[in-house]
Formats: C-alpha cells, structure tokens, sequence
C-alpha cells in the first residue's frame, strides 16, 4: 500500500470541516491521515474534536509570542517534526507569515467561505448578502503570502436567496464546504494538482460540464 498523506491542520474553532476531513480519513475514502492537530485558542472544538478521535493535539497561544513570526517559527517546528506532507487551515483564524508559507510553498491549503476573488477576509457571508450577490459560495485554494489570494483548487456555488439571513447562508455554504474540502485533499494526495502561477490543474483531469446556473431561475 502507498504511504498515506501526512496532514496536519491548523483550527481556531468548532471544526466542523476538520470534521467531515477526519471522517474521510477514517472511514478511508481519503488516503490521508491526519498526525497532527494545532489550535492558537484552549476552547476551540477542533481540539476536543482531536481528543475524540485519538490525534495528538496541540494548544500554541499565540499571545504568548512577542511577534507573529516567532508564533509561526514555533508552528513550523512542531509541523516538521511531525513529518507533514500538507498543512490545512480549518477555521484558523490567523494571518500566517511569509516564514510559514516558505516553509511549505503550495503545500498549505485553506477554505474560505465566499467565491473568491469576491470577499475575502472576515464576515464575508454577510458581506455576501450586503452586496446582493445571487451566488456565493467556497473556495479551496493554496495559501500565499496575501490574505485568501492563492492559487484556486476547487470552488463550489450556492444560491443566496431572498429570504436568506447571515445563519441561513452560512450553514448552505458550509455543507459545500464539506464536500469540497476533503475532495481537494484527495486531488493533492493523489498527486494530480499542478501549480502554474495562478492557475491549478487538475491532471487527469476531471471533465464535467453542467448547464450554466441563474438565480433566479429562467422559467
Ligand atoms: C468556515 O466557514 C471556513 O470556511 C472558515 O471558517 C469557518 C470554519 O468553520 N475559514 P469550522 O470551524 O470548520 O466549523
């Protein structure tokens, strides 16, 4: 049997994408493992999720550092040690440095909760409705030095509809999350993501042509 993906992931809170990854480890529809859990927050989920399930977990306050690259030295350390392949960011609620993403170039991934490059940064499903978009949606993509600029992987799209509160669209996009986050692992686990540049391709590549989408519905 080939050897398993490394991951370790990074989580500031509930973790339910953490989740739906380690329940794709385990139930082995993904050919990854997760060795390592890292939270900068005592409360967060994501490490009672880590104790649930048996993975080692570490609790890394980042107020106890003088700067964020010495915080993020300290990441990169336990990380390497621990022999990961890839980095995933789930609900990591802080602005990694250049030292981190040196440290593993296109080897760290993050879930956003818009379609990207629309909305970036925080609250962006309310940013969403403010704006009045008809879709919105997630975005998997490699981590670069900027904020929720790297290179896409994968986006899936979801209707905002009228009668949609900040909750009601958060919890649409989040189950799409759920599903394209594991998928995005796999890809990479499977060695089929190509970086150039931007642009990453998928190779063999998985051809699917739906119908375009309106919202509202052209009837
Ligand atoms: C998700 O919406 C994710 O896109 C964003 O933070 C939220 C984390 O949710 N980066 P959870 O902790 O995985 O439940």
């Amino acid at each position: 049997m080939s050897k398993k993906l490394r991951i370790g992931a990074l989580a500031s809170g509930g973790g339910t994408n953490l989740q739906a990854i380690i329940d794709r480890c385990q139930d082995g529809s993904l050919p990854a493992e997760i060795v390592l859990i890292i939270s900068n927050n005592q409360d967060a989920g994501a490490l009672e999720r880590a104790r649930k399930a048996g993975i080692p977990a570490l609790c890394i306050d980042h107020r106890s550092y003088a700067s964020r690259e010495e915080f993020d030295r300290t990441i990169v350390g336990a990380l390497q040690d621990a022999e990961i392949d890839l980095v995933i960011l789930a609900g990591f609620m802080r602005i990694i440095s250049e030292i981190f993403v040196e440290a593993f170039p296109n080897r760290i991934m993050n879930i956003h909760p818009a379609l990207l490059p629309a909305f970036p940064g925080l609250h962006v499903q309310r940013k969403a409705l403010e704006y009045g978009v008809r879709f919105s949606g997630c975005t998997v993509h490699f981590v670069d030095t900027g904020t929720d600029t790297g290179p896409i992987i994968i986006q899936a799209v979801v209707p905002v509809l009228d009668s949609d509160t900040e909750a009601t669209l958060s919890a649409r996009i989040l189950v799409q999350e759920h599903q394209i986050y594991p998928r995005a692992i796999q890809l990479f686990a499977e060695g089929r993501l190509r970086v150039e540049g931007r642009r990453v391709s998928i190779d063999p590549p998985d051809d699917y042509c739906p119908q375009s989408l309106t919202n509202p519905t052209l009837r």
